[in-house]
């Protein structure tokens, strides 16, 4: 990582000034490594994190001026097209894509972790049927902790890795459940000898009257999205669970701690307020009045733009193959919100607005049309790509904890509230 180079800092009018070296990565801009800056008597000052590196990592890569993302070194269109999700998740975790034997060992691992404890069924009771199923898995998945006493030293290498197989597999058992008793369903479990994609649409949809019959396609095709979905370096989520995990507090706080900021709509929530953009359009007559209205700031365009991607987020592509072949597997290839939300994005990427802002479509502009047409309704979106994240989620956690170097995040800030000044009795105010 050292390469010898440095800035200098010249401050206090030229009479100080502060080398700070330069480190280089593997891939991807330099930084300047700036921990010796307090030394001046002064922070640096970037709100939301726009220049600022916060750690260092060897799990994803993305540049978003050439639109790449590579897992662990592997661009995701070879991932998405050769590999599957539970392949990913022992590529995120482990660094390196595994061998038959290890795939054979972690998919057995996880589907033996696919089961909630019976005593955590009655904390869904508690929620009211119509919370959103996010309230529910953030609920939820932060009361793991209270189950699983017997890993949480989070300095043993091996409690780590079980906590985090446990998560991956009983995530998507939670979300299913939360669907389920949203909708006064019965509780499901899982059905070893299903794949991964092919287990949550059977927990999520089988019913006890009838055997529930798998449409491989749309598995396949879910199984994709839960690929591209799986990690995307420092976002506001992952970020949230490097923070919380930096204080030492569990994983599965950590992670619940990651959802609840997926679920805004700046982020994870974009795909479910896709599908509501497109049902407000409604149809391609109306995407002239609702584009003046994005240019006059009345609302965004959900689903479009992206802090990093300044080109076409590598996802949205996949996302949109994945979407046409779903939709012509359904037979829906006229589907109307895709043909609405293909001519809306013709319409942005040929309109200057767009094109100076280096606004293109993200990974949640086609996801939620693919979700929809799979049956998956629109409140399960921000779910599903919960569950599809958290092995990201866990990946990154568990970097951090395992680098002897890592110290509590706590930020400083620039203060411009009151002067010291004293207390005014209530009578004299
Ligand atoms: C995800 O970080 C990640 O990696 C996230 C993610 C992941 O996998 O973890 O990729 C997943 O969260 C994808 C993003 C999903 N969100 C949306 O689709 C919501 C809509 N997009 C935006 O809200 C916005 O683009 C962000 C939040 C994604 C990024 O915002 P930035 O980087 O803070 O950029 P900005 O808000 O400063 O926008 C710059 C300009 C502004 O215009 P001006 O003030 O220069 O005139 O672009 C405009 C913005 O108003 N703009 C948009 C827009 N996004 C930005 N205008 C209309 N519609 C939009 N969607």
């Amino acid at each position: 990582m050292e390469n010898n180079r440095k800035v200098t800092l010249t401050y206090n009018d030229g009479k100080d000034n502060l080398d700070m070296p330069v480190l280089k990565g593997t891939l991807g801009p330099d930084v300047v490594d700036i921990r010796a800056f307090s030394k001046t008597g002064m922070f640096t000052f970037d709100p939301g994190f726009l220049a600022t590196a916060s750690c260092e990592s060897q799990i994803t890569f993305i540049d978003g001026d050439l639109g790449q993302l590579y897992y662990r070194g592997y661009p995701i269109e070879q991932l998405a097209a050769k590999s599957d999700y539970l392949e990913v998740c022992y590529l995120l975790l482990n660094g390196e894509l595994p061998t038959a034997q290890e795939r054979q060992a972690f998919e057995r691992g996880i589907m033996r972790h696919n089961m909630l404890h019976d005593q955590l069924m009655s904390l869904f009771k508690g929620f009211r049927r119509d919370a959103h199923p996010m309230a529910v898995m953030v609920g939820v998945v932060g009361a793991l902790s209270a189950f699983y006493h017997d890993s949480l030293d989070i300095n043993n290498a091996e409690h780590r890795k079980i906590s985090a197989h446990r998560l991956i597999a009983k995530l998507p058992n939670i979300a299913a459940q939360a669907y389920r008793y949203n909708k006064g369903l019965p509780f499901s479990y899982p059905k070893n000898g299903l794949t991964y994609a092919e287990n949550f649409l059977h927990m999520m949809f089988s019913t006890p009257c009838e055997e529930y019959k798998v449409n491989k396609t749309l598995a396949l095709a879910l199984d994709r999205i839960f690929t591209l979905h799986a990690d995307h370096e420092q976002n506001a989520s992952t970020s949230t669970v490097r923070l919380a995990g930096s204080s030492g507090a569990n994983p599965f706080a950590c992670i619940a701690a990651g959802i609840a900021c997926l679920w805004g709509p700046s982020h994870g929530g974009a795909n479910e307020a896709v599908l509501k953009m497109l049902d407000e359009i409604g149809s391609v007559e109306n995407v002239p009045a609702f584009m003046e209205g994005v240019k006059n700031k009345t609302h965004k365009l959900m689903g479009f733009g992206h802090r990093v991607y300044k080109n076409m987020d590598p996802r949205a592509a996949i996302m949109k193959e994945t979407c046409d072949e779903v939709l012509n597997e359904l037979g829906l290839h006229n589907d109307p919100k895709f043909k609405l939300a293909m001519a809306l994005e013709k319409i942005a990427l040929e309109d200057p607005y767009f094109i100076e802002r280096k606004l293109y479509p993200n990974v949640d502009f086609y996801s939620g049309i693919v979700l929809s047409a799979i049956g998956i309704p629109v409140s399960m979106f921000t779910p599903i790509f919960a569950l599809a994240r958290t092995v990201g989620w866990i990946s990154h956690w568990a970097e951090m904890i395992a680098d002897p170097a890592m110290k509590i995040g706590r930020p400083r800030q620039l203060y411009t509230g009151a002067q010291r000044r004293d207390y005014i009795p209530q009578e004299q105010r």
